[in-house]
């Protein structure tokens, strides 16, 4: 079972939004990582079949998705995913399961199970207006269960979780990444950094890494140095490395930069995150 995705590229009037992305993705969770405006969304409706590509082509075990039935094994949560407020969770499932044509014995059977699963069977029968941002991203998880997708999307699905929430979904996630192909964007790096096998980093419209987290850390490794300088130097240190963190304390400057060699006779080495490769592409100028 694999997913090839082929110099895949979406420009809109004189914008690419994605410029030539190739990617093979295998069973397991994919974080892809970018800030807003990134593509992401972008590459994941293209994955979905919702929007046509300008160029580039998408395999589904070696089969070009245009040619079959590829719907049957996409499981999708959009970024804008429209819940009802009056329905309950019950209804809700109920009602994706009658428009993705799943029959109806089948339906109440998969949704009794769904809803267990992502831990929404206490409330099962609670109108969605009453969940919190955590339930309901845990009910558009389901939705997107109901098909037993070997492919499953989720954009952007711990926007607005809190921590305890971050957990439970980090959990159910991984979980799910046993048997199919999860590929899930954010712009958290914490939420990708213990849940995700392989890290896809994107920035204007590229893959810019892509790789397990130890391998892509490997760009910034032994490169990422603290100290602390006064006002002057801060300064001064600022135009000559990228700032990955600045914190004033009184007269005295906290940073963190990225170098490829100590840059003031203080600094520490300290040990590189993802978080930090992340803000070194990010950052402004970068
Ligand atoms: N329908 C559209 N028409 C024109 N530009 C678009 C459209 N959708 C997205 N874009 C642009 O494409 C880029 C990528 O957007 P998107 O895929 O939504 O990024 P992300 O999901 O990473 O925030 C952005 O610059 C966005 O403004
Ligand atoms: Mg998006």
């Amino acid at each position: 079972m694999s997913l090839t995705i082929d110099r895949l590229t979406k420009r809109y009037q004189n914008k690419i939004a994605v410029d030539q992305v190739s990617l093979s993705l295998e069973n397991g969770v994919y974080g892809l990582l970018g800030a807003n405006g990134a593509g992401k969304s972008t590459l994941m409706r293209m994955i979905c079949g919702i929007l046509n590509p300008t160029a580039g082509e998408i395999k589904w075990n070696g089969i070009d998705v245009s040619e079959e039935d590829y719907r049957d094994v996409l499981g999708y949560l959009p970024q804008d995913f429209g819940y009802y407020p009056e329905f309950t969770a019950y209804d809700f499932m109920m009602y994706m399961a009658s428009l993705k044509g799943v029959p109806k014995n089948r339906a109440k059977e998969k949704t009794k199970e769904l809803l267990e699963i992502v831990s929404l069977s206490n409330v099962a029968k609670k109108k969605i207006k009453t969940f919190s941002g955590g339930m309901k991203q845990r009910l558009g998880i389901a939705q997107a269960l109901l098909n037993n997708p070997k492919i499953l999307i989720l954009d952007e699905p711990t926007a607005g979780l809190d921590p305890k929430e971050r957990i439970r979904f980090r959990n159910l996630i991984s979980k799910l990444g046993t048997d199919r192909i999860v590929l899930l964007s954010t712009h958290i790096v914490l939420d990708v950094e213990y849940i995700a096998n392989t890290i896809l980093m994107m920035k204007d419209g590229k893959l810019i890494h892509q790789g397990a987290l130890d391998e892509i850390i490997k760009v910034i490794e032994n490169k990422v140095f603290e100290c602390v300088v006064d006002n002057k130097m801060a300064i001064s240190l600022s135009q000559q490395h990228p700032i990955i963190n600045i914190r004033n304390e009184g007269t005295e400057v906290f940073l963190r930069l990225v170098a490829n060699s100590v840059p003031y006779a203080n600094a520490s080495l300290s040990k590189a995150t993802l978080e930090d490769l992340y803000l070194y592409y990010f950052s402004e100028g970068n």
